[in-house]
């Protein structure tokens, strides 16, 4: 994969940066985005100690739900480094715990926005430039929440689901081109979008449940889903298009 660049969005925390951590060993150059500049220059301090083989590192200040400023970064990206070989649309909310009676109109808007127009407009202007290319990899950040109704999930879930007709759709529209595009499907893993319900007191919604959800009875880490979304990324998942790989402790086989 050396010579190769990669956007990983919301690639400073969690999966993403676990993303970034494990491309940069094999000297894929990472440009990772999110809206918090602090949270980003950590993460670049952090992946840059561990880039081989000439990978760099950057952060790109981008806000997702925001189509014009989603373009001018990847415009930015092709203007610096020639190309854009992989994409991993990660960046997403989690707002809700309740069921539906509960929910927030706007919370849910809030999350279409993100989980569903970002990944609309991140694909869109990565496939734009990848056409030009005659090549690349996509993966999409989807879930369980994605392929199953989960309890107090809905809006959520909706989301997700929506990730699913995205990547499957553009995965058959541009199979002839060079053009993979896939997802994967994390269960619950240990990162800041699910720690408040894992510190919480729901008595529905905690620790002890989220796990019991799994047939391997535990959260996952987010090594774990990194080394399934490498893998869709590189040429060994060479004939691998529309698929979604759940790496979920069990889950899907329920
Ligand atoms: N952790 C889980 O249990 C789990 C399970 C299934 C799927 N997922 C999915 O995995 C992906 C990564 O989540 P994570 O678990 O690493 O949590 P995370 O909260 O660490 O990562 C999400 C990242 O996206 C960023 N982000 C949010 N809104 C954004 C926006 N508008 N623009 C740019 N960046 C934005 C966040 O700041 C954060 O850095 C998400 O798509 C999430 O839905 C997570």
């Amino acid at each position: 994969m050396s010579n190769q660049v990669a956007l990983i969005t919301g690639g400073a925390t969690g999966i993403g940066k676990a993303v970034a951590l494990k491309l940069v060993t094999s000297g894929v150059t990472v440009v990772l985005s999110g809206r918090r500049q602090n949270i980003g220059d950590a993460a670049v301090a952090e992946v840059t100690a561990a880039a081989r083989n000439g990978a760099q590192v950057r952060f790109v200040q981008n806000d997702v739900t925001d189509e014009v400023a989603v373009k001018a970064m990847i415009d930015g990206i092709v203007a610096e480094f020639g190309r854009l070989d992989m994409a991993v649309n990660n960046a997403a909310i989690s707002n809700e715990t309740g069921t539906l009676v509960t929910s927030s109109s706007q919370n849910f808007r809030d999350m279409v926005d993100t989980n569903i127009l970002g990944v609309y407009y991140t694909m869109k202007h990565e496939i734009s430039q990848m056409l030009k290319q005659g090549a690349g990899a996509i993966v999409n950040l989807a879930s369980i929440a994605g392929l199953n109704g989960i309890p107090y999930s809905g809006p959520y879930a909706a989301t997700k689901h929506a990730v699913m007709g995205l990547t499957k759709s553009s995965a058959l529209d541009h199979a002839t081109q060079g053009l993979r595009i896939n997802a994967v499907a994390p269960g619950a893993i240990k990162t800041d979008i699910i720690a408040a319900q894992l510190e919480g007191n729901d008595e529905n919604y905690n620790a002890a449940s989220i796990s019991a959800m799994h047939p391997m009875n535990r959260l996952g880490q987010p090594d774990e889903v990194a080394n399934a979304i490498c893998w869709l990324l590189s040429d060994e998942a060479s004939f691998v298009t529309g698929h979604v790989l759940s790496v979920d402790g069990g889950f899907q086989a329920k």
